[in-house]
């Protein structure tokens, strides 16, 4: 991990009490933050913040203003995670405009307006869709098949403008597939990796939306959590956006082999229908930007990203 100093400042994490939030809260701390979550606690949980770690939260909604604008002014630092997933977005786009660009478009006011050291936002590279070349870089054009990937590219607009026109010191991380410990399976946007894992230990067949040859870039908590940080803080960031992930390609048939060997056991998938929500063949990120500017690369490989994430499962069962 690397060495990051949040010493004596101020941090507000939206969506803090989710899966990346709340291992960001946690880091966050060990650097010597004051950390404030605000969390509506619409997919997150208390329960993913270990006791007593030492943080202050806020239950309340990015979609209101007054308790965005009195939490902003208080921080030195914003990471504004809070969004509505993909599958609730699909589901209701009207809730995702609201909170997804809605609850962004607050918090930037109120970095507008008290002034705040630096701030990151999280977006998806879900915004590139189908992409024409591999690996994805950030000049690839956007295509925006679905509303969830509409409201977080409208968010790294607003941060874009706001950067521009008003000098808000805001970075914009596109994440590919994050996967490790905190990760709840029961969250229908969970990600496939802590879904097959929960199936596997429960002795059912892991189930594979067409034929498990669609790739993706997976990414440990960890490595996304010091990225995200580091995007927070360096004024080398301000105004950019940078994809967070390895640069290497995993096919879902790729996952199930390397966790058979983790679980020693003979897993046999089961082939359904092709997902109809964020049906990308393949996704892998082009990290030559972060790695340059924020001199940040990934530090944990699949194999030892996926030993920790079943080990913090089976622990977690007891
Ligand atoms: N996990 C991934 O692989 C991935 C990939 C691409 C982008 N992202 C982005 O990363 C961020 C975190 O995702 P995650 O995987 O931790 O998801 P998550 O669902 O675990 O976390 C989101 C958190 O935001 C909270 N939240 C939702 N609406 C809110 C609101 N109106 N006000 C306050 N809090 C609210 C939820 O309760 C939850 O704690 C999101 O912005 C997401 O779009 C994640």
């Amino acid at each position: 991990m690397s060495e990051i100093n949040l010493s004596g400042k101020k941090v507000l994490i939206t969506g803090g009490a989710g899966f990346v939030g709340s291992n960001l809260t946690e880091r966050a701390v060990k650097c010597g933050a004051e950390v404030t979550v605000l969390d509506d606690l619409f997919t997150g949980t208390l329960d993913n913040i270990t006791k007593g770690i030492n943080y202050k939260f806020v239950e309340g909604t990015v979609t209101d203003n007054d308790i965005v604008v009195k939490l902003v002014k208080e921080a030195d630092y914003v990471a504004h995670l809070a969004a509505r997933n993909i599958i609730v977005s699909t589901k209701n786009p009207r809730n995702d405009f609201e909170v997804n660009i809605g609850g962004t478009l607050n918090v930037l006011l109120a970095a507008r307006d008290h002034g705040i050291d630096g701030m990151v936002y999280t977006s998806s590279a879900s915004v590139y869709g189908n992409p024409r070349i591999l690996p994805i870089s950030e000049d690839e054009k956007p295509h925006t098949f679905s509303p969830y990937s509409v409201s977080k590219l409208a968010g790294e607009n607003y941060c874009h403008a706001f950067f521009e026109t008003y000098g808000v010191p805001v970075a914009m991380v596109r994440y590919s597939n994050i996967y490790g410990p905190k990760q709840n399976p029961q969250n229908p946007y969970c990600g496939v990796i802590s879904k097959f894992i929960e199936a596997i230990d429960q002795g059912v067949s892991p189930q594979i939306h067409g034929d498990g040859r669609q790739t993706r870039d997976y990414t440990y908590i960890d490595d996304a959590v010091d990225a995200t940080l580091m995007a927070m803080i360096s004024p080398r960031a301000e105004g950019e956006v940078f994809n967070l992930g390895t640069g290497s390609e995993t096919s879902v048939v790729e996952l199930i082999t390397i966790l058979s060997k983790l679980f020693d056991k003979e897993i046999i998938p089961e082939h359904i229908d092709r997902r109809d929500i964020d049906n990308i063949r393949r996704r892998v990120l082009n990290i030559e930007k972060i790695r340059t500017r924020l001199r940040w690369q990934p530090q944990i490989g699949l194999d030892v990203g996926l030993k920790r994430t079943v080990a913090w499962f089976l622990n977690q069962k007891g």
